[in-house]
């Protein structure tokens, strides 16, 4: 896929990736040691990046909505949880090595990038017929009529069928014949020499320091929402709720995934945004609607386009849930789950009162009786919606040089309220201390109010692209008219519009333009 001034899809994520790691957004973890795989730091820029995605995500959680209070349950959690939750025995994935690479793969991925394979064939016979039948073209008459496209339509339903009913039947078997059959071979050496599928739990666990052997044996939780279960009670009292109701918490989560791969898309070690809304058995659909237009709005609101959005309907649903769909994003290695929404019933919290021995259960006043609630979940990952929103903001467009020619600068494009950096005080020149002066002290005070730099080193042009380079909305330059009447240029990074304002004015203006509020009340 190319994209503007040449960039094909595969460069762009390269692309991103060093750039992360130059401007100090993301880091190999322990690099020093040749880093650890699927694990990653989050440096200066990234770990302002990343507390105002969290931040955004609690504030429309929790303080935009009465009936949701926070939480901030421990990583570690009694055994037994995870035996009720069912994640000892089935937070599983299907795993295969090939004998002659060495390397480990999840069965059913490999399995997935055959039909990407087979896809994008459909996609070039599609994109070739259009430019050819011009405004009579319909794709989908096309790909039901076209006899080498409808069979490899065919094909890919096939697959999709197999592939489900062996993950649902455990049929690990049946996956391994699959993938003999398709004739896959290893991405890495091209070998066909696999061993058999097997079943590999994606739980870290450690020992507990005063427990000796299997019972104290913990596990590093593999996602938040169950600290949110065990705690249902406790919040239902203390803050007195009613149903519905909900409880969000965000923190680390840990999975030993098979393949961790695409930067700070699979992690062993990530972050969970979860909120677990506890409903009357039979109305759990109107709050899974409620939930699902809510996050998308909320994914729309930072400027994302409809065009790099989309639900996915779950084509198998876990055995605890009624329905689920993804948000998925177009990132720049295709559309992928960024968030899932989940209707799943009172299964965790009668596992829990079954493996407790304590009653898990609601009285409702209003309708004189006690029952389970059912829970509708949104769980988002904090790094993956981090690489969205870099992966849409990075972008290279052409602007004018200081001698007004055209010029490619890289510019990340975030929204205002988001950015690490909401406005950088720019002295014209370094060496006329009335400038600098002047410069520092505008900076001095903006500085309790926002995360904003001061920077004096080079030409102005490149410091503007410095701060292009790293996302910050607005620049502030203090040139020789700033001495006589007060006055500073404020640029503004996407429309490179000039605007001279007071210097009493600066700190409004900057407010409202990056203020979290307007991002929050566009969810209105
Ligand atoms: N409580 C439900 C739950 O954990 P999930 O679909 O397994 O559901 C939810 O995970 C979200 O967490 C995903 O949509 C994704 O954004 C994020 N996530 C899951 N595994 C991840 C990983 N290995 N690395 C980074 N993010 C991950």
């Amino acid at each position: 896929m190319q994209l503007k001034y040449g960039i094909n899809m595969s460069d762009l994520f390269k692309n991103i990736v060093s750039h992360s790691k130059e401007y100090g957004f993301v880091f190999p973890s322990s690099e020093i040691y040749d880093g650890l795989s699927a694990v990653y730091d989050y440096g200066p820029l990234g770990t302002l990046l990343k507390n105002n995605i969290r931040e955004y995500w609690w504030k429309s959680m929790v303080q935009l909505h009465d009936n949701i209070h926070g939480l901030d349950a421990a990583i570690f959690m009694a055994p037994k949880t995870w035996k009720a939750s069912g994640h000892v025995d089935a937070f599983m994935d299907p795993l295969i090595d090939n004998k002659d690479s060495k390397k480990r793969y999840r069965a059913d991925v490999l399995i997935e990038d055959y039909l990407e394979k087979i896809e994008k064939k459909i996609d070039k016979e599609v994109s070739k017929a259009a430019k050819r039948f011009g405004d009579d073209f319909v794709e989908e008459k096309f790909k039901a009529e076209h006899p080498r496209v409808s069979r490899y339509v065919q094909t890919i339903g096939e697959i999709k069928s197999e592939m489900a009913r062996c993950l649902n039947e455990n049929d690990l078997k049946g996956l391994g014949t699959l993938i003999n059959e398709l004739d896959i071979a290893d991405p890495v050496s091209g070998s066909r020499n696999w061993t058999e599928v097997r079943q590999f739990n994606l739980m870290f666990s450690t020992q507990h320091g005063s427990l000796a052997g299997g019972d104290g044996k913990l596990y590093l939780r593999p996602e938040t929402a169950q600290g949110i279960f065990v705690n249902f009670l406790n919040v239902a009292n203390t803050t007195r709720s009613r149903i519905p109701f909900g409880i969000a918490q965000t923190g680390k989560a840990f999975r030993n995934e098979i393949i961790a791969r695409q930067f700070i898309f699979r992690m062993r070690e990530f972050e969970q945004m979860e909120m677990q809304y506890f409903v009357r058995p039979g109305e759990e659909m109107k709050y899974y609607e409620y939930w699902k237009d809510f996050r998308m709005k909320w994914h729309r609101a930072m400027g994302i386009p409809e065009s790099k959005l989309r639900f996915h309907l779950h084509d198998n649903l876990a055995h605890y849930a009624n329905a689920a769909v993804d948000i998925e994003f177009d990132f720049p290695f295709g559309f992928k789950e960024l968030e899932g929404i989940h209707s799943r019933t009172d299964f965790d919290l009668k596992k829990h009162q079954e493996f407790s021995g304590k009653k898990l259960q609601y009285f409702d006043a209003e309708l004189n009786k006690n029952y389970t609630p059912y829970v509708v979940e949104t769980s988002i990952g904090l790094d993956r919606m981090f690489l969205a929103l870099l992966s849409h903001a990075y972008q290279e467009d052409e602007v004018p040089d200081a001698d007004g020619k055209a010029s490619t600068r890289l510019v990340l494009k975030l929204p205002p309220a988001l950015a690490p950096v909401k406005c950088a005080v720019l002295p014209l020149v370094k060496n006329k201390e009335e400038l600098t002066e002047k410069a520092r002290s505008i900076f001095n005070s903006l500085r309790f109010s926002f995360d904003c730099q001061y920077d004096e080193k080079d030409a102005i042009g490149r410091r503007y692209r410095r701060q292009d380079a790293i996302g910050t909305p607005y620049c502030i330059t203090v040139d020789f008219e700033s001495l006589e009447d007060d006055s500073v240029t404020l640029r503004e990074r996407d429309s490179l519009e000039q605007q001279r304002l007071h210097i009493s004015e600066v700190e409004g203006v900057i407010r409202e333009k990056t203020s979290l509020n307007t991002l929050l009340r566009s969810l209105q």
